[in-house]
């Protein structure tokens, strides 16, 4: 008969249990992360400076470079990539090998916590912890398949999500920073790209968006918020700027209605700028150049 004390070392106590299924779930993620080429984060330390708008844009504008892509809004408390890439409301499916991202109009993937919920009014009142394990699950548990590019869209801040995203994402291509033509996003973001340094994230290059608004109807520029601060912003902090987005009205108004800018305005001036932009960072991460300038 076995003794007592060889029978309670074999009962696992449901710390380990749980730290079990975590290492079980970290597996999941390098094994469905290797399908994937390239893992970009757009963040920003600002709130409200375009990330979203600039993630989706250039998610779009890779799937019409001829790259397969999805996008995985990380943002827990304000989710926004269904809405802007007008899947909102829809429910992803499960089946044998994980749940499946819901496939957009323009052939982008996507992911978001407002998939999930009943009602995409209902707040989702999270701590840390329950946060970074949505977020592992994301990674581990959807379906993504193969994918050239995997846009990682991450709330405001240097706090839960992108320290989960940067700690759970192997091998991650690096970080696109935006920021607006400001000298208090300047200061806020900063930190963002301090915050990648630290966990070893390479930086992409940044991004200056809402920078100047070219009037319809005249044509002239007007520096709204500011020009400039985003070229200032890199040479100061030794990494690429990728480039200037204009304020453009159909921006936001594609967004709110939840129909893609750059194929509903392919030949406009900002239209033209995010396929630049698209290109650059296609041509820094294909050609594995890190962070150098
Ligand atoms: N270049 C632009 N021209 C016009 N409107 C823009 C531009 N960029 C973003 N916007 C608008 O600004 C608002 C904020 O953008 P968005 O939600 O992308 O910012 P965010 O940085 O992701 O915000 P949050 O910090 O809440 O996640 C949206 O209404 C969006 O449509
Ligand atoms: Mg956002």
């Amino acid at each position: 008969m076995e003794n007592k004390n060889n029978m309670d070392k074999r009962r696992i106590s449901p710390q380990a249990a749980r730290m079990q299924e975590v290492l079980d779930e970290e597996r999941r993620v390098r094994e469905r992360m290797s399908k994937v080429k390239h893992k970009i984060i757009v963040m920003s330390g600002k709130g409200g400076v375009g990330k979203s708008t600039v993630a989706a844009n250039l998610a779009v504008a890779m799937s019409k470079l001829g790259s397969r892509v999805g996008i995985l809004d990380s943002d827990i408390h304000g989710p926004s990539i269904p809405k802007i890439m007008g899947v909102e409301g829809m429910r992803p499916s499960g089946g044998p090998t994980g749940i499946y991202p819901i496939l957009s109009g323009y052939g982008v993937r996507v992911i978001s916590i407002d998939l999930f919920l009943e009602n995409s009014e209902d707040p989702v009142i999270w701590r840390g912890p329950l946060k970074m394990s949505a977020i592992r699950q994301f990674l581990s548990d959807v379906d993504w398949g193969e994918l050239d590019y995997l846009f990682i869209d991450l709330p405001p801040g240097t706090g839960d999500e992108p320290l989960s995203v940067m700690q759970l994402l192997p091998n991650m291509d690096g970080a696109v920073i935006v920021t607006a033509p400001s000298d208090l996003s300047k200061h806020v973001v900063k930190k963002a790209i301090n915050m990648s340094i630290k966990m070893n994230i390479p930086v992409i290059g940044v991004i200056e968006n809402m920078s100047g608004f070219v009037c319809p109807k005249c044509g002239e520029k007007y520096d709204l918020l500011g020009s400039g601060v985003g070229k200032e912003m890199a040479e100061e902090m030794n990494v690429r700027f990728l480039g200037q987005i204009p304020i453009d009205p159909e921006i936001s108004k594609n967004s709110d209605k939840g129909v893609s800018f750059l194929i509903e305005n392919p030949n406009s001036e900002s239209s033209k700028i995010f396929m630049e932009i698209a290109q650059k960072i296609k041509s820094i991460v294909e050609n594995k150049n890190g962070s150098e300038k």
